[in-house]
């Protein structure tokens, strides 16, 4: 962040009060194009006050100190680069509770909660919250997906995997602050390590992109999210791949949920389908996120 952009508008932010330093921050966001730059605005003033939401509005003619001035400016010179105001924050809204995100992990996405509701409608059509149930979670990053089925399901244990030891140093975090810890392991390894299982849930949110594609995307995803946590191989669908062959090794029953990108579900049933036939699965459901998206492929020897 250029220094010298963040003292002059600190300097303008200085000894404004809530209101006043809003209506500078809204339009130095709108005129750079960004969507929402009211709601922007007041989530990072609540972040750099260290405030609740509604103290904006109780208190607006509350006064920027020198020093909250000076984060505002960076948070504010920070979002106008098309930086997520997750990632400034450092913290991440997912199924109702808070994950810390580091530029080691993917920033989570709304749509993967599909894949937690599709889980948790899993477990409960087969009695899984009243037994122990072992989960996988390949390619876990900040640990948002493990974390949260073993907050919702108090009888399950998993283990996340992932490539990366600076991510599962977040998921460790995660589970920490959600008091799961005592429920997960975190391995670090490809695909599923060295795990043999036997699992009962396998759950995956992989990189899926194709690696050309990866060039195309948003700036507020290119710049800031991991490239191993995007970048799918040539396809798109080379960790798929690697699942479907380990699934028929791990998983002699139970279910595997994945998320895919858009237009991905038919090819990735298949792989799965093809790969775990043997254990007389049932026919991949194809699950739409909030969006009409087919978002998940789910498939499973007990639905
Ligand atoms: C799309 S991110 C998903 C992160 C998290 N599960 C979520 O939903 O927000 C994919 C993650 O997979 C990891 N990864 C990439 N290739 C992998 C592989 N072959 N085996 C294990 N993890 C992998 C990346 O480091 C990244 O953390």
């Amino acid at each position: 962040m250029p220094e010298r952009g963040v003292e002059v508008l600190s300097r303008a932010l200085i000894g404004c009060d809530v209101r006043a330093a809003l209506a500078i921050a809204v339009v130095l966001l709108s005129d750079a194009g960004i969507e929402g730059a009211s709601v922007d605005a007041r989530r990072l003033l609540v972040h750099v006050l260290g405030a609740r939401p509604l103290d904006l509005i109780s208190a607006p003619d509350r006064t920027l100190t020198t020093s909250e001035a000076k984060s505002y400016a960076n948070a504010l010179l920070r979002r106008q680069s098309c930086e997520p105001v997750s990632r400034i924050i450092g913290v991440r809204g997912f199924f109702g509770r808070d994950f810390i995100i580091t530029p080691a992990t993917l920033d989570p996405r709304p749509e993967t909660e599909t894949l937690i509701e599709t889980a948790l409608a899993w477990v409960d059509a087969n009695g899984g919250r009243e037994r122990e149930i072992n989960i996988l979670d390949i390619g876990t990053g900040s640990g948002v997906i493990l974390v949260t089925l073993l907050a919702e399901l108090p009888n399950a244990n998993g283990v996340g995997i992932d490539l990366s030891a600076q991510a599962l140093a977040v998921a460790q975090m995660n589970a920490t602050l959600h008091g799961v810890d005592g429920h997960a392991r975190w391995i670090e390894g490809r695909t599923f390590g060295e795990e043999t299982g036997p699992f009962d849930l396998v759950v995956s949110n992989p990189p899926y992109i194709p690696s050309a594609d990866i060039a195309r995307l948003d700036a507020d995803v290119r710049l800031y999210d991991p490239a191993l946590a995007l970048d799918g191989g040539a396809d798109g669908l080379l960790i798929y791949r690697e699942i479907a062959t380990g699934i028929a090794a791990t998983m002699p029953s139970g279910a595997v949920i994945v998320e895919v990108g858009a237009g991905q579900a038919p090819d990735v049933a298949y792989l799965l389908q093809s790969a775990w036939s043997k254990g007389g699965c049932s026919e991949a459901r194809l699950v739409r996120d909030l969006g009409g998206i087919e978002r998940c492929v789910a498939i499973a020897t007990l639905f």
